[in-house]
């Protein structure tokens, strides 16, 4: 079941907390979007549940989109080159595009995104993530809406994996040593 279980050490943030923190973050959007169209730009797989839970929360009404995009390179992870998977179905120019993430690490993945869909002239573009480690920034991104900062540990659940496992779980927990050591 989604208990902690042997493979997590801690929960880091709860589920009533995230909840409690998007709520906030909900109210901001809300005030600055005030009269305008939004479009919600998804980055696939992790950002699912906290897309689900912020539309919800908001008491404006949204449009949403979603992206695919995957690393590719020497790396495993976070090589900054990006390819993408799935595009956009919308066009976003003069559109004003908030986009939606679990966290941010490295930060790669995010400013090529941002680049990118800086290029096809959008009205405005924000973005909005659950997490973020500052620790771990390679590049500075200038992000408007943050849930939590949070310390360079391994963390998993709210549609954050460790090899596609714990996205279910609605906490944010820390993933146990011998998980990714073995
Ligand atoms: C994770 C996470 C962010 C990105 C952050 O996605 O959901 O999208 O990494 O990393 P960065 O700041 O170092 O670039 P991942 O590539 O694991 O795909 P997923 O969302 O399908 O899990
Ligand atoms: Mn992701
Ligand atoms: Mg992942």
């Amino acid at each position: 079941d989604k208990d902690m279980g042997p493979d997590l050490e801690k929960v880091l943030i709860s589920a009533d907390e995230v909840q409690a923190r998007l709520a906030g973050l909900a109210r901001a959007i809300e005030t600055d979007y005030d009269g305008k169209d939004v479009l919600l730009v998804g980055v696939l797989n992790g950002a699912l549940v906290v897309m689900a839970d912020l539309i919800r929360e908001l008491h404006i009404d949204t449009e949403m989109d979603w992206m695919a995009i995957s690393s590719y390179g020497a790396g495993t992870k976070s090589s900054g080159v990006v390819r993408i998977m799935k595009d956009l179905g919308a066009d976003i120019q003069n559109r004003h595009v908030l986009v939606v993430e679990d966290i941010i690490d490295s930060g790669l993945t995010l400013s090529w995104l941002l680049s990118n869909l800086r290029s096809r002239g959008p009205a405005s573009l924000e973005v909005v993530t659950l997490l973020r480690k500052p620790d771990a920034a390679k590049v500075a991104i200038d992000v408007k809406y943050v849930g939590f900062d949070i310390p360079n540990e391994f963390v998993v659940g709210y549609g954050l994996d460790y090899a596609q496992r714990f996205r279910g779980l609605p906490f944010i927990g820390t993933l146990a040593p011998h998980v990714y050591s073995s």
